[in-house]
This record gives structure tokens, C-alpha cells and sequence, in this order.
């Protein structure tokens, strides 16, 4: 396990998302780390030291001394730790950070701390767009620091907007990717995933049943083994929040062809999962079709071929397609390879139970260019997820 024995200190500041910190001191005290928490004394009105302390298995001081005249030494807890976690991180406290005051304990921890150092901001929305704060958040980038974004949601302000904690699920996740020694470190994949949806009007589309399960899974777990991931997702239901996807969303086989042809340059590999929708509707009505003009007639045109277009545009980069098919599949599989200049193809029957849309699980073969199959059993798409980036990437990149 990535997280264990590692030892991890959060220093919690004055935001009332202080009270998600105990979720995130259990997902890493399950994950194996060691955990330490240090407050300042304002955010003891958010989240007790008790709860932390009980979670961390460690006391969780927010003063320099403790009632009984022990020294709380910032400079032994910084140098103790292996990565420094600052969440939820006040406009206040980040400004003195960039300034390098330290009238607390969390800030002399964090000032003599030689580990990386994340950082959570959390405030209300115009103060997270002020540009004092982005000034102060560039600063601390620059000293080294990895900022994990502010999420959009309900605030305690009442407002709705930019500035909420990320998830503590979230945190966790980049906490994963900065102790990552993942054979992916330092590559940057693109993949894609989802369905597509071709306008018929305002109203209707032509699409798919693709839920973009595959291609997330794959997502996730490249950024889990250490990739910068680019996701270009079509219009699918499920939400992805991970500081190392760069997720994009897109609606149609076009928008999502011009931001896949874009990316790809400055990609080592491309995987593309999406169910593309292969044809459009050559006219896209602005206005509602009217049922009293009867039944219409859809007239169809091509959507660019993505997958194909990489083929023809790679140059270093390893190129992975997805083919779904009924019948003669390992053939056609394989034609796919050859015509669309592939590396792999990652085939999944529609005859194979469980296997395909709409399932959590999921049967592939991975064939190669020299032809070479590699069989998998019917397992989730998670697990799946890992095997397709072990069978490419330990031999590719
Ligand atoms: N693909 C693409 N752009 C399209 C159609 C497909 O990039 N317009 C990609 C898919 O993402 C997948 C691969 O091509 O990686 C194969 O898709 P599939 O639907 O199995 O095959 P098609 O090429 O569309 O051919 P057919 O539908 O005739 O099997």
C-alpha cells in the first residue's frame, strides 16, 4: 500500500470545512499512514482536537506549549513529517504563508518543514477570486508547493460559487499521487471516454448507451500510477474529481475530435475508450421540430474518425483504441489495428455476458500490433482498468 507507514501532517486552519478533516484523518489512517494534526487556535471552533487526536492516534496541539509545560516543537513535527497537508487552508493563513509570517503553530510548522507541502483552500467565492488571494497562491506554487484546487458548491456564506474545500476523498487522491512511484510518473496520457451526442434540435440527440465507466476507471488509474491525465469525457453521468485529471467535457463527436487532435502533440499516449457516435444529422434544426410537420426524415453525415486521425498524426506516442463488436471480433479487431495505425486495441464482445455498456464489469483480450493476444476473464472495469495499462505501458513507455 502507497500510504504506508508514511507520515503525514495536516495543519488545520480557521474554515468551517474544518469539520471534514476527521473523514480525511481516517481514510489515511486506513491507508497504513501515520498521522499527525496540528491547529491554529481559531479553527478550534470548527473541529475539536479530541476527534483528531482520537483519529490520529496522536495529540493534536494548537499552542506552542501544553498546559503541563511540554514544548510542541514545529520544527521537530516538520521535520518528522513526509508531506505536509494544509486543508482547509483560510484566505489568512495562505497570506501569511506567502509572506512567511508565523504567529502560530501550524505556521512555524509549515515555515520549517523541508517536505512537499499540498495545500486546500477554502473561503467564500469573491474572496477566492480576489485577486490578493490568487496572487498569494501563484506565491506559495512557486516555492514548490501543490495547490489542490477550491471546488464549486454551496458555501457557508449561503452563496453558490468557487472557494469550497475540495472533497476530503479528493485530498486523499492527490496525497496518493504525490507518493506515487507509479511507472506513469512524469508521462501525460490522454484518453477519452463516454458517448457522444449529435444534435437532432435543441431538444433531441442521437447518442449511445456508454456511461464512460471504462474510460474513467482508466483515467483514475493512470493518475493513481503517477500520469498527468487529459479526460476528454462525453456527456456522461458520472463525476470525476482528481486533481491529476484534467477533465474536459464535451457534447459531441466534433467538439470532442477538436480537443483530442489538439492534446495529442504534447501526449506520450493517447487511450481512446468513447463510444463515438459514427454518424450526425447532416441539419441541426436551431428551433424545436414541430410534431404536426409528421414523422421526419433524418438525413446523416459522417463524424470524423478521432481514433483514426491520431493514427495518421502519431509520432512518438503510444496509441491505444477500444473496438466493440458482435461478431467475427478478433478479424475485425485487428483490421482496426491496421487501419487505424494503432499499438493496441482493447476488444470487448457484445456475445460476452456481463461484458460492455452499462456494466460495472467487463471482458477484453488486448491484441497488439504483431497480433499477439493477451486474454483477460470477466473482472471490473476498475481491476480491468489497471491490467490494460500494465499489458501497454511495462513494455511501451
Ligand atoms: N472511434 C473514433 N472516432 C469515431 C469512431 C470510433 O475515434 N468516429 C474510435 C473509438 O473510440 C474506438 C475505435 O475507434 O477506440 C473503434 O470504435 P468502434 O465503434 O468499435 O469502430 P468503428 O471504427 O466506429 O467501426 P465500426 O462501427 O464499423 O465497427
Amino acid at each position: 500500500m502507497l500510504l504506508q507507514g508514511k507520515k503525514i501532517l495536516i495543519g488545520v486552519t480557521a474554515g468551517i470545512a474544518a469539520y471534514k478533516i476527521p473523514l480525511l484523518v481516517r481514510l489515511l489512517k486506513k491507508a497504513g499512514a501515520l498521522v499527525q494534526v496540528v491547529q491554529t487556535p481559531a479553527s478550534l471552533d470548527f473541529v475539536r482536537p479530541i476527534v483528531l487526536s482520537t483519529l490520529s492516534g496522536n495529540p493534536c496541539p494548537s499552542e506552542f506549549s501544553s498546559e503541563s509545560g511540554d514544548w510542541n516543537s514545529h520544527v521537530d513535527m516538520a521535520l518528522w513529517a513526509n508531506l505536509i497537508v494544509l486543508a482547509p487552508l483560510t484566505a489568512n493563513t495562505l497570506a501569511k504563508m506567502a509572506n512567511g509570517l508565523c504567529d502560530n503553530l501550524v505556521l512555524a510548522t509549515y515555515l520549517s518543514a523541508k517536505c512537499p507541502v499540498l495545500f486546500a483552500p477554502a473561503m467564500d467565492l469573491d474572496m477566492y477570486a480576489h485577486p490578493t488571494t490568487k496572487k498569494n497562491i501563484d506565491m506559495l506554487k512557486s516555492f514548490g508547493n501543490t495547490e489542490i484546487p477550491a471546488e464549486t458548491g454551496f458555501l457557508a456564506s449561503g452563496l453558490e460559487g468557487e472557494g469550497r474545500m475540495a472533497e476530503p476523498e479528493t485530498i486523499y487522491k492527490a496525497i496518493l499521487a504525490k507518493f506515487s512511484t507509479g511507472y506513469l510518473d512524469g508521462k501525460t496520457i490522454l484518453i477519452n471516454a463516454g458517448p457522444t451526442y449529435e444534435a437532432i434540435d435543441p431538444v433531441r440527440f442521437i447518442g449511445n448507451r456508454s456511461t464512460g465507466r471504462m474510460g474513467i476507471a482508466l483515467a483514475e488509474e493512470a493518475a493513481a500510477l503517477g500520469a498527468k491525465v487529459y479526460l476528454v469525457l462525453g456527456p456522461s453521468a458520472i463525476h470525476v474529481e482528481n486533481p491529476n485529471i484534467l477533465v474536459k467535457r464535451v457534447e459531441s463527436a466534433k467538439e470532442m475530435y477538436t480537443l483530442c487532435t489538439d492534446i495529442f502533440p504534447e501526449v506520450d499516449a493517447a487511450i481512446l475508450s468513447a463510444a463515438v457516435a459514427d454518424f450526425r444529422p447532416k441539419n441541426q434544426s436551431k428551433q424545436k421540430i414541430k410534431k404536426e410537420l409528421g414523422a421526419a426524415d433524418i438525413a446523416l453525415e459522417m463524424n470524423p474518425d478521432i481514433l483514426k486521425t491520431l493514427g495518421e498524426r502519431k509520432q512518438h506516442q503510444v496509441l491505444i483504441g477500444f473496438a466493440l463488436e458482435t461478431n467475427d471480433e478478433i478479424a475485425n479487431a485487428k483490421k482496426k489495428i491496421a487501419n487505424k495505425n494503432l499499438d493496441y486495441i482493447v476488444l470487448n464482445s457484445l456475445n460476452d455476458k456481463g461484458a460492455g455498456f452499462g456494466y460495472l464489469t467487463n471482458k477484453i483480450q488486448i491484441i497488439d500490433k504483431q497480433n499477439k493476444i493477451y486474454d483477460f476473464e470477466l473482472k471490473a472495469k476498475t481491476e480491468l482498468a489497471a491490467d490494460i495499462l500494465n499489458t501497454v505501458f511495462q513494455h511501451e513507455v
